[in-house]
């Protein structure tokens, strides 16, 4: 019996040793995948950590992969709504689920995925493509040695309010909102700063009534 339960406790150390044996070289697949000799990561003037290119970079060029965790859409989504809580909390995580295929997304909120560091602009000079159900950063045009890479989030104009954009381009509308929605965000802005204009004249209407 003792030997019996000796040799069950030894099967389930080597299943855990080859799980986690498997395990590193899933993620070292993913790291090796993740680096990019285009690609250098720094701080940056828009937000925090940035990525910029490293050498010239030609119109076209894969400049890294995006990489991640693919998951069912429905998990993705369950982490989505839990990151999205830890933001209203420590105003710290963002979303990085990617969209792969009409079933499942990709998780880049790992630390092996270098092209999370890649900031929005609303003058992008790479794009996001799939290829072959994996994610690229590709240059839009020719992109210079230390030119900050940045592509268009492609946030939906709904929560328009709640990402600001700090890219510092020409033609910033400041907000971090897909490229394809400006029309309706500008309309929303039109809108809003109407509302805000009317608020004021209230205000001073009312304390000028006080005053009299
Ligand atoms: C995937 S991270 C990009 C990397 C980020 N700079 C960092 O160091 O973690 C996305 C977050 O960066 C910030 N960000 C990216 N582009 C931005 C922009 N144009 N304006 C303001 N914040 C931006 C936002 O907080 C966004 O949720
Ligand atoms: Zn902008």
């Amino acid at each position: 019996m003792a030997g019996s339960n000796k040799i069950s406790r030894l099967k389930r150390n080597l299943k855990f040793l080859s799980d986690n044996n498997k395990e590193s070289k899933r993620l070292e697949k993913l790291r090796k995948r993740g680096r990019s000799k285009w690609c250098s990561f720094e701080s940056s003037s828009i937000h925090r950590t940035g990525s910029f290119a490293a050498v010239d970079i030609p119109k076209g060029t894969q400049a890294i992969e995006y990489v991640g965790e693919r998951l069912k859409n429905d998990d993705a989504e369950q982490r989505g709504i839990d990151l999205a809580d830890e933001t209203d909390r420590t105003g710290d995580a963002s979303v990085f689920n990617f969209v792969l295929d009409d079933k499942h997304m990709l998780d880049g909120n790992q630390d092996y995925n270098l092209a999370r560091f890649i900031n929005h602009s609303c003058e992008p000079n790479c794009y996001v493509d799939v290829i072959k159900k994996r994610i690229w950063i590709i240059a839009l045009r020719d992109i210079a040695e230390d030119e900050e890479l940045t592509y268009d989030y492609g946030f939906e104009v709904e929560h328009w309010k709640e990402h600001a954009c700090r890219c510092g381009s020409d033609s910033c509308v400041g907000y971090i909102v897909s490229q394809e929605q400006w029309p309706a965000l500008k309309k929303l802005v039109k809108k809003e700063a109407k509302k805000m204009t009317k608020k004021k004249r209230i205000k001073r209407s009312k304390s000028q009534k006080k005053r009299k």
